[in-house]
């Protein structure tokens, strides 16, 4: 067995991606570390909590941290503050969780000579502009507009400065938005499909034509597995699914329709402050090094990964419900 810590294990893509480890990875002896912030959810392993260890500590705790990484084998760090909004209102946190938090998971990795893959996201390289046909690569320089994306950058950097200073043997992974299931509600897909269950107009920021490249985060895991296995020590790979010709307005659409309401059934909002309007991502690094392939793709792939998201939202409202009347007052403060 290979012993696994996934840092931030019980937030969205980290609960998914252990989830998918256990069902797809036998080999893998699980170990969660998460802070439990806001958006962590204990519940989200619930029907597996017997089959992990689960940890609430935070990465900033370097005793545990140090303990933690030592009785490992790979450490797979998803932790991090994530909601842009919530960066631009108190970037304090992101610069706490995902600058020193990276920091002193990277000195522990150091110490006792572990494996890391590194998460990050596509917002470090900032945006394209709506009619820019190209799309993230490998060596696009970063341009981060909001504290979110600058706290992910500064943490990007300090891993490869560790790869190069130190030798640690590390990946980096950049990946597109993600949606799926457990994915906390104040974020863009669920929010909708929330609010249409609880009878509410889905709510389009501004004029709907800011792009995305949304991929499942079952394809997001995928990557990360492969790369785990397969990946070159040193390297950074893009994940995208190609889905970069789907604006938030043909999402919200697409939402509106799967869920039986007219294709219009949407109020608009105000914009985010500083929103980016364009991520796409060049994942042809990975498909032709790795072989990875994404299976939500194109617009039907993208449909199906709805469907299913819109099904487990449906089916789990207990997972969701107590939150959404504090997420929706607070998006109202905004004008959103
Ligand atoms: N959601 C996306 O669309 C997306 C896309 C690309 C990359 N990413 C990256 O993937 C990772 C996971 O994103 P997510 O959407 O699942 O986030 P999330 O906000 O749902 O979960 C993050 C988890 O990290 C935990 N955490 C935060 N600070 C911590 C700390 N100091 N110590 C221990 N745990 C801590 C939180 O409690 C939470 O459970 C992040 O690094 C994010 O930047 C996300």
């Amino acid at each position: 067995m290979t012993k696994m810590l996934v840092t931030g294990g019980a937030g969205f893509i980290g609960a998914n991606f252990v989830h998918y480890t256990l069902k797809h990875k036998p080999e893998y002896e699980v170990t969660v570390i998460d802070k439990l912030t806001y958006a962590g959810n204990p519940d989200n392993l619930a029907s597996i909590l017997e089959k992990i260890n689960f940890v609430t500590g935070d990465l900033n705790d370097q005793a545990l941290i140090d303990k933690l990484v030592s009785e490992n084998d790979i450490v797979v760090h998803f932790a991090a503050d994530t909601h842009n909004d919530n960066s631009l209102n108190d970037p304090w946190p992101f610069i706490e969780n995902n600058i020193l938090g990276t920091y002193h998971l990277l000195e522990a990795v150091r110490k006792h000579d572990k494996r890391l893959h590194h998460i990050s996201t596509d917002e470090v390289f900032g945006d394209l502009e709506l009619d820019d046909p190209n799309r993230f690569t490998e060596t696009t320089p970063y341009e981060p507009s909001s504290p979110y994306s600058a706290s992910k950058a500064s943490s990007d950097h300090l891993v490869r400065a560790w790869i190069r200073s130190f030798g640690i043997k590390a990946t980096i992974s950049n990946c597109s938005n993600n949606y799926g299931p457990y994915q906390h509600i104040e974020k863009f897909i669920p929010r909708q499909i929330t609010n249409i269950l609880s009878d509410i107009k889905p709510k389009l920021y501004g004029t709907g034509e800011q792009v995305r490249d949304w991929i499942h985060v079952d394809d997001h895991n995928s990557a990360v597995h492969l790369i785990l296995e397969q990946g070159k020590l040193g390297d950074t790979y893009i994940i995208g699914a190609d889905n970069d010709h789907v604006n938030n307005k043909a999402v919200i659409e697409m939402i509106c329709e799967l869920m039986g309401k007219g294709h219009d059934w949407y109020e608009h909002v105000n914009d985010r402050p500083g929103h980016d309007m364009r991520y796409a991502m060049d994942s042809s690094k990975l498909r032709r090094e790795l072989g990875w392939q994404p299976q939500y793709t194109d617009q039907n792939g993208m449909e199906n990964g709805l469907k299913q998201t819109i099904q487990w939202y449906t089916d789990n409202e207990e997972w969701w419900q107590a939150e959404k009347a504090k997420v929706e007052a607070k998006y109202a403060e905004q004008g959103q």
